[in-house]
């Protein structure tokens, strides 16, 4: 187990480069599934999940071949593939739940372990049950297994989700375009990564029109085949870098963002002292040094603010002029950077689904705990405007979605580096 080490003062200036988003490399490693023959994805990030998510397509009898330095995965779906996504790979890896739309779709069978709920939340399933249903699949837990079966093919209906989940659209998505006829979904998640993964499937063949807006409707067809994609540049990364410029007063040009996927976000740092311009090449944040104000904000689904930039805001405010609410809507527990905000001095306060946080100038340097991805990513900024240093262990949660995290921010002349955790104390 491995730690960051960060020594607070620095700046963030410079450039950064944004890579594919890992919340669609992900999707379009499963909906490769879709089509036998060879897949082609690029701009993939180097991130351990895609490594667990490329061993579940082995063990489903794909080739698998990742090149992460060259950003690039191969995958060789042959006609026959299995239909079992085993609990040991299912536990390190919630997005697998995704290969569940493709193999009904494909094997008209599929059996996914249940994902364990995790630190963010209980994150149900439901969503994903009833669209697989509304297509004609039987669907049931058996023995820790999600199990999907649809003996005489799946059909295309009308289904309205209750919520826009992300993970409920894209598996609806991806079983429906094999399904008999025509699926209309309503009430569809609109984030940029359904549009990608959209986009991914009509390249395979699919017929696929309105993704990124509510209803999605989907004209199933008899069989897709291989193409070569390149995965859409990742929004929360890129937000991940402009919190970071905004946070420790520094200028960061962010090559490869799209300021169009952030527009809540970076309008909330525009209007509260950072700015934001576009570039040839992306967008620069930046505040010129100086400190930004804090600002009330509210997670929702795409296009309002990203839940996954809600950890990064309670660092920004937690250091910002003046006071600010931060209120979760869309996972009920993400509130675990809170009490590791404390630890390095923060003056925040859990209230149900809120958060009120009072900006202190600067932070003083402690050790803490990273519960998730963007939990570490919000506390290693946050070590940045802390006296002194930091350590945030847990570093496997970074690892999972932040391709080479340390040498970014060493590029933009943060002293972070990596050491052993130390064991934990046993008496
Ligand atoms: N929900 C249900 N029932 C369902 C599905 C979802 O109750 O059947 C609830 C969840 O419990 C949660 C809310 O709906 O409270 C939102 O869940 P959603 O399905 O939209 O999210 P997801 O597909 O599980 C993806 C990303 C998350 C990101 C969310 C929201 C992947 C692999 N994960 O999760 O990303 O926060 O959408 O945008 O795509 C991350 O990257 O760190 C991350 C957690």
């Amino acid at each position: 187990m491995e730690r960051f080490r960060v020594v607070g003062g620095a700046r963030l200036q410079g450039e950064v480069q944004v890579v594919g988003a890992k919340n669609s490399a992900l999707k379009l490693m499963a909906a490769s599934l879709l089509a036998a023959g060879r897949t082609r994805l690029t701009n993939v990030p180097a991130i351990l999940d895609v490594t667990i998510m490329a061993e579940l397509l082995r063990r489903l009898g794909c080739g698998v071949d990742y090149e992460p330095a060259e950003g690039v995965v191969e995958i060789d779906v042959p006609e026959q593939i299995g239909h079992r996504a085993d609990y040991e790979l299912v536990r390190a890896l919630r997005a697998s739940i995704c290969v569940l739309g493709p193999l009904v779709a494909r094997c008209r069978a599929a059996d996914v372990a249940v994902p364990g709920g995790d630190a963010i939340g209980s994150r149900g399933l439901d969503l994903h049950a009833f669209g697989l249903q509304a297509l004609g699949a039987q669907v049931h837990v058996h023995h820790g297994y999600l199990v999907a079966e649809a003996p005489d093919g799946l059909a295309g209906a009308d289904i309205r989700l209750e919520f826009p989940s992300v993970g409920a659209t894209e598996n609806v998505l991806m079983a429906s375009v094999l399904a008999r006829g025509t699926t209309r979904l309503t009430n569809a998640a609109r984030e940029p990564e359904i549009v990608d993964i959209a986009d991914f499937l009509v390249e395979l063949g699919a017929k696929v029109h309105g993704a990124g807006t509510t209803v999605i409707e989907i004209e199933g067809v008899d069989a897709l085949h291989p193409t070569e994609h390149a995965v859409v540049p990742d929004r929360i990364a890129a937000g991940t870098w402009a919190f970071g410029a905004a946070t420790t007063r520094g200028d960061v040009e962010v090559v490869g963002g799209r300021a169009e996927h952030l527009s809540a976000a970076l309008e909330l740092l525009v209007d509260n002292g950072t700015s934001v311009h576009p570039t040839d090449r992306g967008f620069r944040v930046t505040n010129d040094g100086r400190r930004p104000h804090a600002f009330d904000v509210a997670t929702l689904p795409y296009p309002g603010f990203p839940t996954d930039l809600q950890p990064l805001a309670l660092a920004y405010n937690a250091v910002a002029e003046g006071s600010a609410m931060v209120t979760e809507n869309v996972f009920e527990a993400r509130f675990r950077t809170v009490q590791e905000l404390a630890r390095l001095g923060a003056d925040a306060r859990i209230d149900g689904h809120h958060v009120m946080v009072h900006g202190n100038a600067r932070l003083s340097g402690a050790p803490v705990e990273a519960s998730d991805i963007r939990a570490g990513a919000a506390l290693v900024i946050a070590g940045l405007v802390a006296d002194g240093v930091t350590t945030v262990s847990g570093a496997h949660h970074i690892d999972r979605g932040y391709a080479r995290f340390t040498d970014l921010l060493q590029g933009l002349g943060a002293d972070v580096t990596r050491e052993p955790d130390p064991p934990p104390y046993v008496s």
